[in-house]
């Protein structure tokens, strides 16, 4: 089954397995091969997580990385992805620290566009992060890895043994909320907002859960039933000490205008039900002033 495709040189290695580039021998089309390792390789490829892969091939949308072929064979499962240049965290590495704030402008209006098509198709993502969107050199964004989280589940450390990052997790998944929603990717997406205007400084790069939590809280103050309500019946609920709301979002990305400041505070909110939908985000009098090109040309 192989043989359609070449493998060539490694790019990645993630939670679920090595990513290699690779060629159509028939079309010469440049593609990613994603080699999927399971948890139980003797168990063979799960017929749950077949069946949810398969249908992300229906998924077509210029911002979401596209799932052109899904080979199954000898217990191994091997994703074949539309190739991209790069992506995010490596765009941010190259940076030096500057970047246009046209750029942060274009790249978050196409993020959101992703999310908001995935969303309206009932797919959640639960695990965006900049590793997880790739860029062109023309200046296109688009989400990968779009629904693996809920085929094969949200393992706690990646194949290489790496710790799976917190960075971009809700506080109400972070407390052990296991109702998952569409809220979840529009906290992360807030997250990488922040940056995104801060040239790839990450917003709450925590060590572990409970500094996790703590960091978000200081910023945003400490939830209660009254701005949360059953915050405190999450199953992993614990105390933390109360900390204010920071007023001043100004010194969190001093380089993102008002309007766009005013549209980061509405994803980052610890209560789910409050926080901004990626339609709503996108819609934000922060995008008035988008080029037509990137609004338009359909959907
Ligand atoms: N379609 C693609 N085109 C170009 N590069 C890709 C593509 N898919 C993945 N990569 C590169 O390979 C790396 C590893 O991918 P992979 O998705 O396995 O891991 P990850 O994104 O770091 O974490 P996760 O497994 O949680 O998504 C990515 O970070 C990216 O740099
Ligand atoms: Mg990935």
């Amino acid at each position: 089954m192989m043989q359609k495709y070449e493998k060539l040189e490694k790019i990645g290695e993630g939670t679920y397995g090595t990513v290699f580039k690779g060629k159509n021998r028939e079309t010469g089309e440049i593609v990613a091969l994603k080699r999927v390792r399971l948890d139980d390789d003797d168990e063979g490829v799960p017929s749950s997580a077949l069946r949810e892969i398969c249908l992300l091939k229906e998924l077509e949308h210029r911002n979401i990385v596209r799932l052109y072929d899904v080979l199954h064979s000898e217990k191994k499962l091997t994703l074949v992805f539309e190739h991209c240049d790069q992506d995010l965290k490596k765009y941010f590495d190259s940076l030096n620290g500057e970047i246009d704030p046209d750029v942060v402008k274009s790249f978050m209006f196409q993020l959101l566009r992703g999310l908001e098509f995935c969303h309206s198709h009932n797919v959640l993502h639960r695990d965006l992060k900049p590793q997880n969107l790739l860029i062109n050199k023309n200046g296109e964004l688009k989400l990968a890895d779009f629904g693996l989280a809920r085929a094969f589940g949200i393992p706690v450390r990646c194949f290489s043994a790496e710790v799976v990052t917190l960075w971009y997790r809700p506080p109400d998944v972070l407390f052990g909320a296991k109702l998952y929603t569409t809220s979840i990717d529009c906290w992360s997406a807030g997250c990488i907002f922040a940056e995104l205007a801060n040239a790839g400084r990450p917003l709450f790069p925590g060590s572990d859960v409970d500094d996790q939590l703590k960091r978000i809280f200081k910023l945003l103050g400490t939830p209660t039933e009254d701005t949360w309500p059953g915050v405190s019946q999450l199953p992993d609920f614990k105390i933390f000490p109360f900390y204010q709301p920071t007023t001043n979002f100004m010194q969190v990305v001093p380089k993102l205008n008002l309007k766009g400041r005013d549209l980061l505070q509405k994803l980052l909110v610890c209560n789910p039900s409050q926080r901004m939908s990626a339609r709503d985000a996108m819609n934000h009098q922060y995008f008035n002033d988008l080029p037509s090109s990137l609004r338009n040309n359909c959907n």
